[in-house]
């Protein structure tokens, strides 16, 4: 980890943010006691079309307590919370500059390519995050290291039954596991963001030369942080992931960590048709990410849906329902895999090999 101190009202705030999570769940189980009053927990008394399920769910719910004051909570949160890290950022800046100075010293190089221009989709305010990914200039330290590990690293509890106490680094570490193969020499990753699931690569994989993507330039930054802080020797670059411009067959491992669903549909149809291109004959693609619907329960699959939606995650039902399984086959992918990790079925494991 990067070594700094948060001051005292950045750390409060970042902590009042973590509470919210368990605040919140702790309301939906409050609705829960609503909707098996009123048979909602039923998959046979809920609609297959996710539009009219939420209305059917939502006219119910309307008038619940625990529904408002979580909405309210949720709305709170979502609005309010990368404003705080900013602001929490803004009290450590100053300190923190000649740390960023030296960490961009190390054999972890980035190359920026001021003629990409990033699609439409990803200037979406994701996460309902003013300007997106590169919304602010250290966008990248703001969430990839605040927000990650003092507000998501710390409000995510384990659901009580078959839980998992991974935490959400070891989540990544779980995932890179799920590779069939140790000896893989090169290594490409998209859509790394910051870093934390490259770091997780690099730890499953030591002795594999490792390469990893994003469009965003605040990201990538703190990826290279990440990256010479332990001493990495990673190739990042500034690049769209449909379009690498990177030679055919290069790599032996294409992968990415919780970046599907925040992609249209189409996009992700690029994405791996351009991975296919990559990889080298008998080559891995590994994808991680959320749980398809088809993977829960009618009011699960109802309440992810409706946090993704009010939380800023407009792609997130278009690659929960797609057809991952026919899409991959039909790029030419064999052995196509689409599981859970257990126990709790997440990451989610999206997995083929070019023949
Ligand atoms: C949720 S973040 C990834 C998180 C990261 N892999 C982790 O382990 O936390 C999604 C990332 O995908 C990047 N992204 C989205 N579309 C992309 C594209 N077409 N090419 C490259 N990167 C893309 C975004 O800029 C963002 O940094």
């Amino acid at each position: 980890m990067i070594d700094y101190k948060l001051r005292q009202t950045g750390r409060a705030s970042l902590d009042f943010l973590s509470a919210f999570g368990p605040a919140i769940a702790s309301m939906q189980k409050h609705q829960q006691v609503a909707l098996t009053k009123a048979g909602l927990t039923d998959d046979a008394k809920l609609a297959d079309d996710m539009d009219e399920r939420s209305e059917q769910i939502e006219s119910m719910l309307a008038n619940e307590p625990a529904f408002r004051t979580s909405n309210m909570m949720g709305e709170w949160h979502a609005e309010h919370h990368a404003r705080l890290a900013a602001e929490a950022f803004t009290e450590i800046e100053a300190d923190i500059q000649s740390t960023f100075e030296r960490l961009k010293q190390g054999k972890t190089t980035l190359s920026v390519n001021p003629d990409l221009t990033p699609d439409k989709y990803w200037l979406y305010p994701i996460h309902r995050t003013t300007g997106g990914w590169d919304g602010h200039p250290h966008m990248g330290f703001i969430h990839g290291e605040l927000i990650h590990r003092y507000v998501v690293g710390k409000s995510t509890r384990p659901p009580a039954a078959g839980s998992s106490s991974a935490d959400i680094y070891t989540q990544r570490k779980q995932f890179a596991e799920q590779a069939p193969r140790r000896d893989y020499k090169k290594i490409l990753e998209i859509g790394c963001s910051s870093g934390p699931f490259t770091l997780k690569l690099a730890e499953v994989f030591p002795n594999a030369e490792i390469h990893a993507l994003d469009i965003s330039v605040a990201q990538l930054e703190q990826a290279q942080r990440n990256g010479n802080n332990m001493g990495h020797a990673w190739k990042l670059f500034q690049a769209d992931a449909r379009d690498t411009k990177l030679p055919a067959a290069s790599y032996d491992l294409v992968t990415s960590f919780i970046v599907l669903h925040e992609l249209p549909v189409d996009v992700i149809g690029d994405i791996l048709r351009e991975s296919f291109r990559l990889l080298t004959p008998g080559g891995d693609l590994m994808f991680g990410d959320v749980a398809p619907y088809s993977a829960m329960n009618k009011l699960n699959a109802w309440r992810t849906d409706y946090i993704a939606k009010f939380g800023g995650e407009p792609f997130w039902r278009g690659s929960s329902t797609m057809d991952m399984v026919g899409l991959m086959k039909s790029i030419g992918f064999v052995d196509v895999k689409y599981y859970g990790v257990a126990p709790i079925n997440y990451p989610w494991v999206t997995y083929g090999r070019k023949p």
